[in-house]
């Protein structure tokens, strides 16, 4: 590939990333800019002057799915601007069932398509597109771990690291099964070596991305499981800060709920989606777990660590949901006092179960049940938040913040957003932070120590 790399280097040219959805592309993202990295391509800090424009994309929601064609379509008049350039889809769009197909069909300016799993084929599409001049898709279904691809992270302090790759759990409305096929795990070793080289380049902060983390290990030889995976990372590394996400209910081992407290990297932080709080919709989800086992499961995890900080992921109107039903998902949210909730309508997705299901709610309904909804989790999160206000607490320095040199903001180890007054503290530190008072969704508070713990 010598020859496609001189001719990127000697035509100096450019790229530029726009990335949809989740953690997990974020992360994609930057397996993309490390393999266009790798072959000489410089990231381009505006999208209006690249050679090379990749949007990586999300379908979870028709709304995501539909924004993508907006922008898309924009892009026609970009090959005009910047004779030459390349117009590349990736991740979750294309690796649909016939998708890439449709959309190169749609959209015949876009010179590349390739899904969740063709990141390694980037380099040789590349060649056909930029040397051949060819149109090229790569989306098949080949579930293949492939390690050693190139990753260029943003110099940061944190970092994500995937355990776990694909789905078997079909809940009944969800796309992702469909997308990023079968749960596979990389082999715990692999998992360590690159947590640790991370930690030697200075990164302190992990999260272990997978769509369904607590499986980890499953189909491994060497039996391996996620709790196991973290009393690893605990003892072989030197992660300050361990996270995890997503987890799924029905699979919290007693033997995890044990690794909070006592594992001294583990954040105080659990992101547990309960989707709704009504048994019923539940089951018609797919999702294993009742209601009073999801509320068991917090209840422990609160009385191992008090403090703890707990999000979700919550649907608003399922098909057939009812009003008793949705006031259940709100009796529930009063009850657990979520720190955040990320709170989506149901979207109907084409080949999931839930698709054809009766009972399909009128948007009216579902727009003021999600208002509603917010409405509250607004409330639980201020009363959260409140509980800070005078204490003093860790903070990792992750950036400048809104107000220039004289503010710095990062995170608790219970992934609450401090900004604070102080000129010199360093991004990648930790300091020690006193809160005097909450804001909408952030904390605000004074620098009243700082320690260089990494
Ligand atoms: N409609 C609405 N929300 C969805 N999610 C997944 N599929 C759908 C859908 N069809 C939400 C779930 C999941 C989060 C990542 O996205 O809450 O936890
Ligand atoms: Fe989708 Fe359910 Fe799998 Fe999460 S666990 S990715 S919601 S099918």
């Amino acid at each position: 590939m010598e020859e496609l790399k001189k001719y990127i280097t000697e035509k100096g040219l450019t790229y530029y990333i726009e990335t949809y959805g989740c953690q997990m592309n974020a992360h994609e993202s930057e397996k993309i800019a490390g393999v266009l990295d790798s072959l000489g391509y410089c990231a381009s800090p505006e999208k209006g002057t690249a050679d090379l424009i990749v949007f990586n994309t999300c379908c979870i929601r028709q709304h995501a799915e539909a924004r993508l064609y907006g922008n898309l379509g924009a892009l026609k008049e970009h090959k005009q601007n910047v004779p030459g350039s390349l117009i590349a889809v990736s991740g979750c769009v294309p690796q649909q069932p016939d998708a890439a197909q449709k959309l190169m069909r749609r959209f015949p300016f876009v010179d590349i398509a390739f899904g969740t799993n063709g990141i390694h084929k980037l380099e040789s599409m590349l060649y056909d597109a930029l040397i051949c001049k060819k149109r090229v898709i790569a989306a098949d279904n080949d579930d293949s771990i492939v390690e050693n691809v190139p990753v260029s992270r943003s110099q940061s302090p944190s970092a994500f690291v995937n355990i776990i790759y694909g789905c078997n759990n079909f809940c009944t409305y969800c796309i992702v099964p469909y997308v990023r096929g079968r749960e596979r795990s990389r082999q715990p070793d692999d998992i360590i070596r690159e947590i640790d080289e991370l930690c030697q380049n200075g990164v302190t902060e992990i999260t272990l991305l997978g769509q369904n983390v607590n499986s980890f290990g499953s189909g491994l030889s060497c039996n391996v499981s996620f709790s196991e995976l973290l009393k690893r990372i605990d003892t072989q590394t030197g992660v300050k800060r361990l996270r995890f996400m997503t987890s799924h209910p029905k699979d919290i081992s007693d033997d995890l709920i044990d690794c909070y407290g006592r594992l001294k990297c583990l954040c105080e932080h659990i992101h547990l989606p309960v989707q709704s709080g009504s048994s019923r919709i539940l089951q018609l989800m797919n999702r294993r777990y009742t209601r009073e086992h999801y509320l068991n499961l917090i209840g422990r995890l609160k009385e191992r660590v008090p403090d703890i900080a707990i999000t979700t992921d919550i649907i608003v109107g399922f098909p057939g949901e009812t009003e008793e039903d949705f006031e259940q998902t709100l009796s529930l949210v009063e009850q657990v006092k979520y720190d955040a909730a990320y709170t989506f309508a149901y979207s109907k997705r084409t080949g999931t179960k839930a698709a054809d299901m009766d009972g399909h709610l009128d948007k009216k309904i579902v727009s003021e049940r999600l208002a509603r909804l917010n409405a509250l989790v607004k409330q639980t999160m201020r009363d959260k938040n409140a509980e800070y206000i005078g204490k003093t607490v860790e903070v990792l320095v992750e950036s400048a913040g809104k107000r220039g040199r004289e503010e710095m903001s990062g995170r608790t180890r219970t992934a609450k957003m401090v900004s604070f007054e102080s000129g010199s503290a360093l991004i990648g530190q930790y300091v020690m932070v006193k809160i005097d008072k909450i804001m909408a969704h952030t904390l605000h508070g004074v620098c009243v120590d700082r320690e260089n713990k990494s």
